[in-house]
């Protein structure tokens, strides 16, 4: 599988985390957005796509981009100022998705970048004139902080973006899994957050098994009404043999087409 990552980055935020990926995904070619031609991504299986929030959104160098990556598959990648804060990031990263609506999205990671220094002498200033805007002296705070990111700890995490996965739901739920190994294994399990759980693998906190035998892709996910099916599916599901194993992803999706 040949891989395409392309940064989009004005201060060097986000191509902090494309170099990463550039190390962890072979047969990968690593450019700057502005060294993109459009005729060029025919010939990528799959488009791991760096971008920086941009008021909010998607930058613009990476809007324009996204209106020609449609039924491609892409991994989405990005920093942003604010620190870490699940309800702003998962507002964000669900606007920044609007633009991929037909591409098939495999990931998709985000985390703080440093602000330009600039920004902050500009907060400053701003404090200085308003002394009483709380919500101002906050951001100042947390502009402040977000000097040493993306640090170490946030360039570990996307490893887990060079493993494939289908669009995993934000919502926790009870899912029973199957995660195709580096020796063509099949690993199955179950889990109330299958971002989490899928993450742990990948981080080699899963589980013994994937420890030794590292996941390649989450090859199937589905859900269950509560533990007790779930548990219940998932010994069901390692009762079966390999091929029928590999065969649950044609199943479950001829059973969406039948429903049309
Ligand atoms: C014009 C501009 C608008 C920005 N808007 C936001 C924003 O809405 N929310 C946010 O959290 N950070 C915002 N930022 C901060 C950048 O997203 C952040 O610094 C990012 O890591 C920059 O990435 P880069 O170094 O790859 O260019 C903004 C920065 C600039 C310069």
């Amino acid at each position: 599988m040949k891989s395409l990552i392309v940064y989009s980055s004005a201060t060097g935020n986000t191509r902090k985390l494309a170099e990463v990926f550039a190390n962890e995904i072979e047969d990968a070619e690593l450019l700057s957005i502005q060294d993109v031609k459009v005729s060029m991504l025919k010939n990528f299986d799959m488009l791991y796509l760096g971008y920086w929030v941009d008021k909010g959104d998607l930058d613009a160098a990476s809007a324009k981009l996204a209106e020609h990556v449609q039924n491609a598959k892409i991994v989405l990648f990005g920093t942003l100022g604010a620190a870490d804060n699940s309800e702003y990031y998962t507002m964000v990263k669900r606007r920044i998705e609007t633009h991929f609506q037909d591409a098939k999205l495999y990931g998709h990671f985000l985390c703080q970048g440093k602000v330009q220094e600039s920004v902050i002498a500009r907060y400053r200033q701003m404090i200085k004139e308003h002394p009483d805007d709380v919500h101002m002296q906050e951001q100042l705070k947390n502009y402040e902080k977000g000097r040493t990111h993306p640090d170490e700890t946030d360039l570990q995490k996307p490893a887990i973006l060079s493993v494939p996965s289908p669009k995993i739901p934000y919502e926790d739920g009870f899912y029973v899994y199957l995660l195709r190994c580096c020796d063509e294994s099949l690993y199955c399990g179950w889990t109330t957050n299958l971002r989490k759980r899928f993450y742990d693998h990948v981080m080699k906190k899963g589980a013994k098994y994937t420890k030794a035998h590292r996941p390649l892709e989450l090859y199937y996910f589905e859900s269950c009404e509560d533990a007790a099916s779930a548990r219940k599916r998932e010994y069901a599901i390692k009762q079966l043999s390999r091929r029928e194993k590999l065969a649950l992803r044609n199943i479950k999706k001829e059973a969406v087409t039948n429903k049309k």
